[in-house]
């Protein structure tokens, strides 16, 4: 099983990784991660070329490649709230997606991706709400056709401030209810 975490946290040992690396524990010991620190990587935003208006995929030849292979079971979208949204290099990278649904709606060409598990991870330690960054994600997931259940794959440590993600009980319940919905075979594939 393969893994693929876009990480949007610049913290290697922040909120956001932290909970990251402990649901990274509760996989089998052979799966394969692949991380995207979208920080590090700085993937250029998508300006609307509208190159994918009349050709499939998309003419920025980058790390978005890792993602547009489509050779993963499980998508982990992690990120840190900032002023409500997930930090501004993964959205870069979601914007990138929108080749997706303009193949689609120009060109008819759908992409038939594989079915895959979607997984949303946030921290946030501040104000307001995280259902923006919630609502981006499951675009994301949509058009990655990754299934994605708020009730169930949702996890969350929202009040860093006054609690750290490592000392947040709740963050292990959450991993925990994930890795059981994921529902992995004896071989450790996805049912
Ligand atoms: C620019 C900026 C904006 C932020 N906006 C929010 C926010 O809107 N809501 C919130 O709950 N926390 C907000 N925070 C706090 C971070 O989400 C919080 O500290 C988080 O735990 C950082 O995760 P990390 O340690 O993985 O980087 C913001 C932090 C920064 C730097």
């Amino acid at each position: 099983m393969k893994v693929l975490i876009l990480n949007g946290s610049p913290h290697s040992n922040g909120n956001t990784s932290f909970i990251v690396n402990k649901l990274k524990e509760s996989f089998p010991s052979d799966t394969i991660f692949v991380e995207i620190n979208a920080f590090k990587e700085n993937i250029k935003p998508c300006v609307e070329c509208r190159y994918c208006w009349e050709n499939e995929g998309c003419c920025i030849k980058d790390k978005m490649e890792v993602i547009n292979s489509d050779d993963y079971d499980v998508l982990v979208i992690a990120s840190p709230l900032y002023m409500s949204f997930l930090t501004p290099p993964l959205f870069s990278i979601i914007t990138r997606l929108n080749y997706i649904w303009c193949n689609k709606h120009f060109l008819k060409i759908s992409n038939n991706l594989k079915k895959k598990k979607g997984i949303l991870i946030l921290a946030g330690g501040g104000t307001g709400t995280p259902v923006y960054a919630i609502n981006t994600a499951k675009l994301a997931f949509n058009y990655l056709n990754a299934d994605f259940d708020e009730e169930k794959d949702y996890i969350y440590s929202l009040h860093t401030d006054k609690l750290l993600a490592k000392d947040d009980k709740e963050v292990l319940k959450q991993i925990d209810r994930t890795i059981e919905g994921l529902q992995l075979k004896d071989n450790f594939t996805l049912k």
